[in-house]
């Protein structure tokens, strides 16, 4: 335990005890607000720092550089005046900071927070991004950073804003999650230039967003966009990283400036008041890492604040007040006055992507920046979500070391300069770095308490990830026998392909559970791997279906060499696959040409190809050349039939620098998959280059199609057309693209035929002609788009462009008419699987006498088939935190959208559940507590379902997310 750790055990046994540090009882919340007259014109001034997690430095650079500093003089320049207030937005870098305080600079801090003048809002660990996130991923790192404000400084620190002030668009599942937070307000900067001119000309810039099309008003959340980014009015910053002049209100001095300097302010305060509905603005005081010397902003704003006092100004017939506040208590404001005006604000249904910050220039390129760090990413969420279950059900604590360590990576990679891909270079290794190492010590940790249950003994079999098999490369499975535990992190009993890489022997004998031999097929892999360093790479993958794995739980198989076997040469044929899933190759041109599923035949072909870029495009704009995109391959492409008794399909190459195997699996028959390599992407032409994957088909989509936000709700899209104000098509492929989280799909509805693609990570994507599926994989960028990375994207490794390989499910089918399941309904249930997949563990260590256990499952049963459990992790002694989410939305099938109630009484093998109470989806609060504003105009549209749990069976309408701290008692293993 590290001497700050000691600390907060200390800070936490007083306040727990007695009364709160602070003297007289705490006035924090909207109470704590300045008051605000009707009669008057309120400017409210919100000292701001934006401290991004890591960007043009690393996350440790900003914090002993920058942003200690900041957090100390501003806790040194609010003790100054009570009314000066001040915001804290990210608790990564707030964690650091408090670990580091003594005693009394924490008892400061803590009656600063109960008096309302330093306010924490947002507060989850990272300032998420919106476009390439899970929202699993965004809601643990939520829960992440409320939890540590909460567990810290208790009830007065719980954030009530949303403020995303710097994520380039916005997703309407953050609008969501944010709602069923308990946060009555959100704020952000940046949407389309068009739609924010719309809005300032009709004054909605502060509206109503509806953040779900199933959960009703419930998902409401007031929203305001800023005026001016999130910088200070031009010359009236105060920081002293800012030239603008001081406030000077000596009247003897020659350069007394007050009266004209509170009259230039005025000037701007009227500018503003235009474009904002109430007798309140907002007005941001503050930039990135600004106040790391606070009181020269302070003493400044005083006498600003002052001078308003002195100097009448008026907007209209009301004199403008100047006043230190907060977004919340802004909130209150406009809260206040439009209920007594009974005022609706205007209603926002749909989201704000893509954003252009002007003509030509949308910020769609970050969509897939970085493609393998986006991966990465995701299968640190995976692991994660592994490591939480085993922990829970093995009764280990919450804050175990190595769990924390991976929650707090994967925290800092949601931040919107991380999975973006918009960071510096060495800022993406540092990232990779803490991830990384994050994901070995997890590793450890869950690989020894498997040991444990799996040998009933102390037996550790030293597993290992294998993170590297995507590149053909595992130590543990270059040996002659080894042993692979596949954990099921799903609530239904799942079959997957196991794909390792086997050096050299070419036969072997593989036992699953119940001592039986599976059928297996070693086919060559994808690609010569031998450029990757550092690791012994191999030629060969074998892949086998590990089959009914049950929830939450593992099977155990065993690999053994054996005595080689000749398999004959498979002879070519147009049509590959199975009786329910099969594809055909066009003998011509060596594409796909049509693929089986569902029980129709559709024509589609699949090619690469690529955009050329233009030179402002970069790490976040996508500007291509024209608007045809190349083929890779020039001609003909080469095509070989790979089949055994697994899978059946072919190898392309489409070139030197992309290929793929397009593949049905024997046991998995739902889907056709891609899985592909790009990279290194030829630029020796010096243009840069976006890569596409395009599926094309005779579908007629009129041009519409459909994306997810952030891996839940779908939304339609129009080509060339955005529902909120008017659009310019100058931009007709970028304009039209969109994040796709995990699927895009296309529907005919005529024919009533959709196609989708399921992908394994974030990527931008589109429909720009009927009939066609477009998704960006891969992109090297020549030259920097000006929007402050200052580089441009050309990620190296090894010496050369990066490779990137990753997959692509297809799914075509009718979209009615389906006896068992609609389609949108297998969709969903593969993204939910290729999400947080099946975990291999792999050792080669000699287990004679360990193998006492080679299967068990966590669930008694599988939850209904339209019910995930989407969280399982220890919360406190004796007590799990369970989030259960109903995956469908109203109307996507017949019988799985509707209301599913989950009996929870007696559904866990590890313990039993004695007592629920429900959160909020942060669990930062008892759902009982939380009330939230009203907004005129905001009324329940009938989807609002009664909260109640009888006797532990819990109620989901479709989309719902509901959130648990569960009392349990441990069953006797
Ligand atoms: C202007 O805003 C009002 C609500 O504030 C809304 O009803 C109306 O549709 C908007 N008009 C335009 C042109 O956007
Ligand atoms: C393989 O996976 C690792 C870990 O996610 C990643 O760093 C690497 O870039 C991937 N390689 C390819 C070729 O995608
Ligand atoms: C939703 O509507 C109900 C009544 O229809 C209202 O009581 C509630 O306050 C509304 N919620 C919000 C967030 O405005
Ligand atoms: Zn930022």
């Amino acid at each position: 335990m590290t001497f700050a750790v000691l600390l907060f055990c200390v800070f936490f046994a007083l306040s727990v005890e007695g009364k709160p540090l602070a003297e007289g009882e705490p006035t924090c919340g909207y109470e704590a607000c300045p008051k605000v007259g009707s009669d008057t014109f309120n400017v409210h001034l919100i000292p701001h720092s934006h401290d991004d997690v890591g960007w043009l430095k690393t996350p440790d650079q900003y914090y002993f550089q920058d942003v200690q500093n900041i957090i100390s003089s501003v806790v040194d320049a609010l003790k100054q005046n009570p009314e000066r207030r001040f915001v804290q937005v990210e608790t990564a870098f707030f964690q650091k900071w408090w670990e580091q305080q003594k005693p009394y600079t924490r008892e400061a801090l803590q009656k600063l927070v109960n008096n309302g003048q330093f306010e924490f809002i947002n507060a989850a660990w990272s300032m998420n991004d919106e476009a390439a996130v899970h929202y699993q991923s965004t809601i643990d790192q939520f829960t992440l950073g409320l939890r540590y404000i909460q567990d810290n400084l208790g009830k007065c620190a719980r954030p009530k804003v949303a403020w995303q002030i710097d994520p380039f668009g916005h997703s309407r599942e953050q609008a969501s999650i944010s709602a069923h937070m308990g946060f009555d307000s959100m704020f952000f900067a940046r949407l389309d230039y068009r739609d924010k001119n719309r809005r300032l000309d009709n004054r909605s810039m502060d509206l109503l967003w509806r953040g779900s099309a199933n959960l009703g008003n419930t998902s409401d959340i007031f929203t305001s966009v800023l005026y001016r980014h999130y910088s200070a009015p031009p010359n009236f910053c105060f920081d002293i990283v800012c030239n603008d002049a001081a406030i000077n209100d000596d009247p003897e001095s020659p350069d007394y400036n007050l009266e004209e300097r509170v009259g230039e302010f005025a000037d701007f305060v009227r500018e503003q008041a235009k474009h904002y509905p109430t007798n309140n603005i907002l007005v941001t005081m503050g930039d990135d890492f600004r106040y790391e010397a606070a009181m020269t902003t302070y003493m400044n704003l005083d006498l600003l604040i002052k001078g308003f006092e002195t100097f009448e100004q008026k907007v209209d017939d009301k004199r403008i007040k100047v006043l230190y506040s907060t977004p919340s208590c802004y909130t209150k404001a406009v809260h206040d006055y439009v209920n007594s005006n009974n005022q609706a604000l205007e209603l926002k249904t749909d989201d704000f992507f893509p954003y252009a910050d002007g003509p030509n220039t949308y910020w769609t390129g970050y969509f897939t920046s970085r493609p393998a760090s986006k991966h990465f990413e995701r299968q640190g969420n995976n692991l994660l979500q592994v490591v939480k279950q085993v922990a829970a059900n093995l009764q280990q604590p919450y804050d175990r070391e190595e769990m924390t360590e991976l929650k707090e990576a994967v925290g800092v990679m949601q931040h919107h300069d991380a999975i973006t891909g918009t960071e510096k270079q060495h800022v993406a290794k540092n990232y990779h770095f803490l991830l990384s190492r994050a994901m070995k010590s997890a590793n450890d940790f869950v690989g020894a308490q498997l040991s444990i249950f799996i040998s009933r003994d102390a037996f550790d079999f030293e597993f290992d990830s294998c993170l590297l098999a995507n590149v053909s490369s595992c130590d543990k499975t270059n040996s002659d026998r080894f042993t692979l535990v596949v954990y099921n992190p799903l609530s239904h009993t799942t079959t997957t392909t196991v794909m390792l890489p086997v050096y050299e022997r070419t036969s072997w004998k593989i036992t699953d559970p119940d001592g039986n031999s599976v059928d297996y097929q070693i086919d060559s892999s994808l690609t010569d791997f031998t450029y990757v360093e550092d690791a012994t790479t191999s030629a060969n993958t074998v892949q086998f279906a590990a089959k009914d794995l049950p929830p939450h739980g593992y099977k155990v198989y065993q690999f053994e060499a054996t005595k080689k076997e000749e398999t004959g040469k498979p002879s070519p044929r147009r049509v590959v696959g199975y009786d329910n899933a099969s594809f055909e190759i066009s003998e011509q041109t060596g594409l796909l040409e049509a693929v089986t599923l569902n029980g129709i035949r559709v024509e589609v072909s699949q090619d690469f190809q690529y955009y050329e870029s233009q030179d402002s495009s970069g790490a976040y704009i996508f500007v291509p050349q024209g608007q045809e995109a190349k083929r890779i391959a020039s001609g003909p492409i080469t095509t070989t039939l790979v089949t055994g008794n697994v899978s059946q399909g072919v190898l392309q190459e489409f070139g030197s620098w992309a290929r793929q195997f397009i593949k049905v699996y024997k046991d998995d028959q739902s889907f056709i998959e891609f899985d592909w390599i790009i990279g290194p992407i030829d630029i020796s032409d010096n243009v840069g280059k976006e890569v596409v994957t395009k599926f094309t088909t005779p579908l007629k989509n009129n041009g519409e199609f459909y994306t997810d936000s952030n891996g839940r709700e779908f939304i339609k899209r129009t080509r060339n057309h955005r529902p909120d104000y008017d659009y310019s098509d100058e931009q007709p492929v970028s304009g039209n693209y969109y994040p796709v989280n995990n699927r895009i799909a296309i529907r005919d509805d005529d024919q009533k035929i959709e196609l989708a693609i399921i992908t394994d990570r974030s990527q931008g994507g589109s429909s720009l002609n009927d009939g066609e599926v477009e998704l960006m994989v891969h992109r090297a960028c020549q030259h920097d788009d000006g929007r402050g990375v200052g580089e441009n994207l050309n990620e190296q490794e090894f010496g050369q462009g990066i490779k990137v390989r990753g997959k692509h499910y297809l799914v075509v089918g009718p979209t009615s008419g389906q006896e068992k399941k609609s389609l949108a309904a297998i969709e969903r249930e593969i993204a939910q699987r290729k999400t947080v997949t099946p975990w291999f563990f792999v050792s080669n260590k000699d287990a004679t006498g360990a193998l006492n256990q080679l299967q068990h499952s966590g669930l008694k049963s599988d939850l209904p088939e339209n019910v995930h459990l989407l969280t399982l992790e220890p919360w406190d002694d004796d007590t799990v935190l369970l989030r259960l989410e109903h995956v469908l939305e109203k109307g996507e099938d017949d019988n799985l959208s509707k209301d599913v109630t989950v009996d929870l009484s007696d559904l866990f093998t590890f313990f039993t559940i004695n007592e629920l109470q429900e959160t909020t989806l942060g669990a930062n609060m008892l759902l009982e507590e939380n009330v939230r504003m009203h907004w005129p105009g905001s009324s329940d549209d009938g989807s609002q379902k009664v909260k109640d749990v009888t006797d532990l069976k819990v109620t989901l309408p479709p989309m719902e997310i509901r959130t648990f701290v569960a009392k349990i008692t441990y069953n006797p293993l």
